[in-house]
């Protein structure tokens, strides 16, 4: 039996090291998206963009993926606290590079900001079943709705090794760049 490649590590909001889920909220607020559906990589502890956009009054909903057990805990003790939480907001436990797209709605928003920083050596192997990270911007390419758009983090610590795989997404996939916003690159699905 193969192990889920689980984050053993827990992240607290420290914006001052790792704006992207403000920016990501900011962002939404610039644009006055509302009643949207948002997918976000990496949810934190303090899940601020899915409580953000669950309690101000936007009508998004988001669905963020965790791969830590403590932050995974974090959201279950949120939202049995706030039914507007539980309403708009799921978070789930897993390992992006395992996504079944079968199991996903289509996105309007999909935030790609820690794409390049958490993939194994064996991620992609016939045994573990996952894809490399330019399978996971391909897999949630099909996912965004067409109009819809995909963010992506700049100052991420993954970011150089990402940039070659977003540079020939970029050139291959129905997308084109429109522009940045903050610490984000802002891509929009033709
Ligand atoms: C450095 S934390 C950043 C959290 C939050 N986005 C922020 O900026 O404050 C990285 C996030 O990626 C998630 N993560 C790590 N490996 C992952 C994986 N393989 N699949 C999905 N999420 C993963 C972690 O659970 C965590 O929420």
């Amino acid at each position: 039996m193969t192990t889920m490649n689980y984050w053993t590590d827990k992240w607290d909001l420290h914006v001052d090291i790792c704006p992207c889920d403000v920016h990501v909220n900011d962002w939404i607020a610039d644009q006055k998206i509302r009643n949207k559906l948002v997918y976000h990589f990496g949810t934190g502890t303090h899940h601020v963009v899915g409580k953000e956009q669950a309690e101000n009054g936007s009508g998004n909903m988001v669905f963020g993926i965790t791969a830590s057990i403590e932050e995974y805990e974090a959201y279950i003790k949120m939202a049995s606290g706030s039914s507007k939480i539980a309403k708009s907001y799921i978070a789930y436990f897993g390992d992006i590079y395992l996504t079944n797209g079968a199991l996903l709605p289509d996105f309007d928003v999909v935030t790609m900001v820690h794409i390049c920083e958490f993939f194994f050596p064996n991620t992609a192997s016939k045994e573990y079943g996952g894809m490399d990270d330019r399978g996971v911007l391909d897999l949630f390419t099909k996912k965004t709705k067409p109009g819809g758009h995909i963010l992506f983090y700049t100052k991420s610590i993954g970011f150089e090794k990402a940039k070659p795989i977003v540079a020939a997404w970029e050139k291959e996939a129905p997308v084109t760049r429109i522009g940045d916003f903050k610490t984000l690159a802002v891509y929009r699905k033709t």
